[in-house]
């Protein structure tokens, strides 16, 4: 099967990412308030499936042959061999508590490899877009990762999952790393840690289990700027770990990981 180039899907998505950026955004003025702990939390449950919603019904509508990989469920497979997955809020507590650090993230993937990929942040009107072999742009602007080479100068971002056996796990690799790096940050939002890699915003960012929603678009951005994008030991980025660093810092940072404890499941 012939897919069309991956510029046209790149506008495409890009086009469908600033409408369901716009709808989150839109959607965001209605939480006022967190005096009440259940209704914010069903306003945001309702933007996610409703910003889904909506990219589910345009990507239907425009490719009605390709599969759908979305994190609210409205998934679906396709027979054209090109999959969408699709983050509609990714940074769903920053979106909660008002803090701009969230954005809405497509990858369009054929045969489980990212072709092009558009994470979009309302709040900074920040567009970030990558294509295979093309590299990778912020609001039209070429990115490169960071050149530097010592792991003590690295600023290294990382997130946690929501599992509180996952939340130990991942505690556990701070004890080695917090001394090796410059400092670490817990930003909020996986694809735009990805992104940030790729910026040059951080020097590196890793997370164990994480989603493809969450990785899609943002690990295709990070390596068209540079980064080295990968899991451990040599194996591909995964919902196991994800490991995005400038490739000055990469080993280094992965040797760290490894010795503290990275591969170990929590969930075995
Ligand atoms: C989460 C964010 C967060 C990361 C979590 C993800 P969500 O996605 O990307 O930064 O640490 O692992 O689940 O729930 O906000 O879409
Ligand atoms: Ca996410
Ligand atoms: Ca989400």
């Amino acid at each position: 099967m012939t897919h069309p180039d991956h510029a046209a899907l790149l506008d495409l998505a890009t086009a469908l990412a600033r409408e369901a950026g716009a709808l989150a955004l839109e959607m965001r003025e209605g939480i006022e308030t967190l005096a009440t702990k259940s209704s914010p939390t069903d306003v945001v449950t309702a933007a996610d499936q409703a910003v889904e919603r909506l990219l589910a019904e345009r990507i239907r509508a425009a490719r009605p042959d390709d599969g759908l990989l979305g994190e609210e469920g409205m998934s679906r497979a396709g027979t054209s061999g090109l999959r969408w997955v699709v983050d509609p809020i990714d940074g769903t507590v920053n979106y909660l508590y008002g803090i701009p650090q969230w954005a809405v993230s497509i990858g369009i993937e054929v045969d489980g490899s990212a072709v092009a990929g558009v994470v979009f942040d309302p709040s900074k009107d920040e567009l970030w877009q990558a294509e295979l072999g093309q590299g990778s742009t912020l609001n039209g602007r070429r990115l490169r990762c960071s050149s530097v080479d010592e792991l003590g100068q690295a600023l290294v971002a990382t997130g946690f999952g929501y599992d509180a056996r996952r939340r130990a796990a991942q505690a556990r690799l701070l004890p080695a790393l917090l001394p090796a790096v410059r400092d670490i940050r817990r930003q909020g939002a996986g694809a735009l840690d990805l992104c940030s890699v790729a910026a040059g915003r951080v020097d590196a960012y890793y997370e164990q289990g994480l989603s493809p929603w969450d990785l899609s678009a943002g690990a295709l951005v990070a390596r068209e700027a540079g980064a080295r994008v990968e899991g451990l030991r040599g194996r591909p980025a995964s919902g196991a770990l994800v490991l995005a660093a400038a490739p000055g810092v990469f080993d280094a940072l992965h040797d760290v990981l490894a010795a503290a404890g990275a591969d170990a499941d929590p969930f075995d």
